[in-house]
């Protein structure tokens, strides 16, 4: 899985702009392009001279063939140029995480997710790019009966976060759906991505770094919450699926399958490292659903991608890369 995964023969586009690059999806989609034979052009506004933890995540496409990098601010920078002869703008740059969403950052999220997203439409328009796959959330559909959600729900967003990725995706769309815009978007639903290089805010990462250092684990509610738990790789397949997706398509769900409780993913962890976790058990956090479900119908129909790492297997690449020196001196 992952840098060890053998070159796939699905199509790829011949050069592509990987907004977000020097996070932990679009370090992983970018490298994937590469080795695919993909020009990648990496946007990010962490410079990965200055931060460890974007240096870690793009140490495996620096220096490949095809990869120009480039450090800038979506809000700011000149965004034409760097779409010069692109066939699709894959835009994984945002703010996310849920929970910190409700505290004194919400402009970064309004900014990076909504003005930043209306700069990269206005720009692919000018510059003619003819597809955006853009990266929205499961969290736009809030909470749920339990049962697998499907595209044409009704979004019910739960958190400041969960608002701004329905805006961004809705803003997306709506530039597409003008008489006058050249480019098709796609918006892809991802639920909880986990792996290699996760970030270290998120659950999967917290209970295998407490497994492996015997640190404390903080659960926020009784461990029962569920998620379609979504393996990087399979999300980098569906996410590189969606350039060659027919015209129109719109918003596709991107879910693993591995729909498991919180209290799942820490008896994976035990398992797998050998040592128990010592909880502490903290209130249940706003904004948190109890359960998330992909119906994955349309991606299968639209994307022809189906997930194939289920959570132990994935859970355990995890793992592995998180006990490897270079990456745990940024965990
Ligand atoms: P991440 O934080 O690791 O990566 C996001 C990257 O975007 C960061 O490197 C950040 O520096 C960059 N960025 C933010 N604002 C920017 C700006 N204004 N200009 C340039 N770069 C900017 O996050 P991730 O987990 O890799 O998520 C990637 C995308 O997928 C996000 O849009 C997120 O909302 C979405 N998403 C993630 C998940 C998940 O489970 N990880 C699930 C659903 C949706
Ligand atoms: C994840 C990403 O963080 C969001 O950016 C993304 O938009 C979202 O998936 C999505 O699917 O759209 P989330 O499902 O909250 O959000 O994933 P985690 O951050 O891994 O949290 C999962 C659960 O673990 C939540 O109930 C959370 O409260 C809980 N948690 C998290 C803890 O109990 N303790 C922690 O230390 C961290």
């Amino acid at each position: 899985m992952s840098e060890s995964t053998s070159v796939s023969t699905t199509p790829t586009p011949r050069r592509a702009v990987v907004t977000g690059v020097a996070g932990f999806i679009g370090s992983h989609l970018a490298h994937t392009l590469l080795q695919a034979g993909t020009t990648v052009i990496g946007v990010d506004r962490r410079d990965p001279a200055a931060d460890q933890t974007a240096a870690a995540n793009l140490a495996a496409s620096h220096g490949l063939p095809g990869y120009m990098h480039i450090t800038a601010d979506l809000l700011t920078c000149a965004i034409d140029p760097l779409l010069f002869d692109a066939d699709v703008i894959f835009h994984l740059a945002g703010i996310p995480g849920v929970r910190a969403s409700w505290g004194p950052h919400f402009g970064d999220y309004v900014a990076s997710n909504i003005l930043a997203t209306q700069r990269v439409m206005d720009a692919a328009t000018r510059m003619r790019v003819p597809r955006v796959v853009v990266a929205s959330s499961s969290s736009v559909y809030g909470p749920t009966s339990g049962g697998p959600s499907v595209e044409s729900d009704h979004p019910r967003p739960a958190s400041p976060y969960a608002v701004t990725k329905l805006a961004e995706e809705q803003l997306c769309l709506a530039h597409a759906a003008r008489a006058d815009c050249p480019t098709d978007v796609v918006a892809l639903r991802y639920f909880t991505v986990y792996g290699p290089r996760q970030r270290p805010d998120m659950f999967t990462h917290r209970a295998l770094l407490a497994a492996i250092t015997g640190q404390p684990l903080r659960l926020y509610g009784d461990g029962h919450q569920r998620r379609d738990f979504t393996y990087v790789d399979d999300a980098v397949a569906a996410t590189i699926a969606a350039a060659f997706a027919p015209t129109d398509t719109g918003i596709v769900n991107v879910g693993g399958g591995s729909n498991a409780s919180l209290l799942e993913v820490i008896n994976i962890a035990k398992s797998l490292v050998g040592r128990d976790i010592q909880i502490h058990v903290e209130h249940a956090r706003n904004g948190d659903v109890l359960t998330t479900r992909a119906n994955s119908g349309r991606a299968h129909d639209v994307l022809g991608w189906r997930p194939t790492v289920d959570l132990h297997n994935g859970m355990r690449a995890q793992m592995q890369a998180l006990t490897q020196p270079a990456y745990r001196a940024v965990a």
